[in-house]
């Protein structure tokens, strides 16, 4: 037998080019590859990038520079673009770096062998589509049983058709489509077969979730999680990201009564003026952001809010920006991320009058060190309380493990008996920089 080619696979952008890549590198797994850790030993590199700013783009291009030695000196190594990037500027990509054999799209990976065999030819391949038929179903078909970790991701609905002024995510993804339930609930079961514990429903609008139910009707995020609460060996359910126009009675209901999702939640909001908000298309202002996180409060008083941020959007002013700082001390975040808004081509936004760079920064400074000081806050309180913690993995003194808490939190505690994958009731000694100390009140399984 011949021996396994070698695959390396680097991941830019969110959670969902995450997933992604764990689909990619199982269907090359099909394709006789097995992963590796170093591009040095790599038969193939695949980049899967993401467009979101222009920093991350141009990242790409450096990337791909620095693997010109490695392609002189074995001229069969293969080199591909996938992602957000490849979607948007897939043939610019061939044009500026030949030393890139192929280019494939968020929404057709599930072509990368064929596409692979091609560029083995001694052929371009590039594959942009949006093709119709379900992408994870042809993957999900070539997936193995190998073991997983404790927790994983689950992608459910994937594009945007909100048009936000900045993004490019509706162009780079393409339209919101849903899984269907029995889809997600095999994924699911089967993550769990395999070791998962934690799973993360993953959507750029995953509260926007309307996939074909078995009753043949479209079902919500709700309906699916309660299906989901159903799976034995499952204990803990997360969505990421949530869109505050999506955000209905039910599922604000299920975050206080459905004992498996987690009360943790990322809301982003972009900006609190409401000028800035029309202009950037978000169709929903200040007032009634703070008016739907009262609510959910109400149904879960100790949820933990998570944003996003984008300072110098064109336009605004220091009136503006102080209305956004305002809105964050109404809110107090647990976490928040928080950009300078970076100009796309081809989104409206990019057309319009831009802040400058240093109020930019000088901006996006001031609002960190106020979200900092929050995240603290928050994180300090954890002290005396008990919570749970998914452990995940050794920390790094001997002993120690490290895993998340309920409101995801790293915390780490100090008990030779506790394994990968051990679920426990923890109280909370002390606060450190990044993570939490604890003491182990009792383990279950
Ligand atoms: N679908 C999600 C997240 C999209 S991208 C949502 O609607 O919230 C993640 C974050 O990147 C956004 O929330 C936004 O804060 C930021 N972002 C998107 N486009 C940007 C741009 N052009 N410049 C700066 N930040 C941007
Ligand atoms: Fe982008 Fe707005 Fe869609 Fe989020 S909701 S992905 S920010 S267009
Ligand atoms: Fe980036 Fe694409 Fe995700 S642009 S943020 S990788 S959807």
């Amino acid at each position: 037998m011949s021996e396994a080619k070698k695959l390396y696979i680097k991941t830019y952008g969110c959670q969902m080019n995450v997933y992604d890549s764990e689909r990619m590198a199982e269907a090359m797994g099909g394709a006789g590859y097995v992963e590796t850790d170093s591009p040095e030993d790599a038969d193939m590199i695949l980049l899967n990038t993401c467009h979101i700013r222009e920093k991350a783009a141009e990242k790409v291009y450096s990337e791909l520079g620095r693997f010109k030695g490695l392609k002189e000196a074995r001229p069969d190594l293969k080199i591909g673009v996938a992602g957000c990037v490849a979607q948007a500027e897939g043939e610019e990509i061939m044009r500026r770096q030949p030393l890139v054999d192929l280019v494939v799209g968020p929404q057709s990976y599930h072509r990368l062998p064929e596409l692979e065999a091609k560029a083995r030819d001694g052929a371009k391949a590039l594959d942009t589509e949006f093709p119709l038929d379900d992408k994870f179903d042809t993957l999900r078909k070539r997936g193995g049983k190998a073991k997983r970790g404790p927790t994983a991701f689950l992608t459910v609905q994937e594009g945007c058709d909100k048009f936000c002024a900045f993004c490019v995510v509706p162009y780079t993804r393409g339209a919101e489509v849903s899984r269907p339930v029995a889809r997600v609930l095999e994924e699911a079961r089967d993550l769990v077969e395999r070791g998962v514990r934690e799973i993360t429903l993953l959507g750029q609008n995953v509260n926007a979730y309307h996939g074909q139910g078995p009753d043949g009707r479209d079902w919500s995020l709700a309906q699916l999680i309660w299906e989901l609460d159903k799976v034995d060996g499952l204990e803990r359910i997360r969505f990421t990201t949530s869109h505050p126009n999506d955000m209905d009675d039910d599922l604000i209901e299920a975050h206080g009564t459905c004992a498996k999702l987690m009360p943790y939640l990322h809301l982003p909001v972009q900006s609190g003026s409401d000028r800035i908000l029309k202009r950037m298309n978000r169709s929903h202002t200040a007032e009634s952001y703070l008016r739907l996180i009262e609510k959910i409060r109400a149904a879960r008083p100790d949820i933990l809010m998570s944003g996003d941020f984008i300072v110098g959007f064109p336009e605004e002013t220091e009136q503006d920006f102080q209305d956004t700082l305002d809105l964050i001390e109404a809110v107090n975040y647990g976490y928040a991320y928080s950009f300078k808004y970076s100009t796309r081509p081809g989104t409206p936004a990019a057309e319009r009058d831009q802040v400058d760079e240093a109020v930019k920064t000088d901006r996006l400074h001031r609002l960190q060190a106020l979200i900092t000081r929050q995240q603290r806050a928050v994180q300090d309180a954890m002290v005396g309380r008990e919570v749970g913690v998914l452990f995940e993995k050794p920390g790094r003194l001997p002993g120690q493990m490290v895993g998340k808490s309920d409101y995801l939190h790293a915390v780490h505690v100090s008990d030779s008996n506790l394994q990968p994958g051990q679920l426990a009731r923890v109280e909370i000694v002390e606060s450190g920089a990044n993570s939490l100390a604890g003491r182990l009140v009792t383990a279950t399984a």
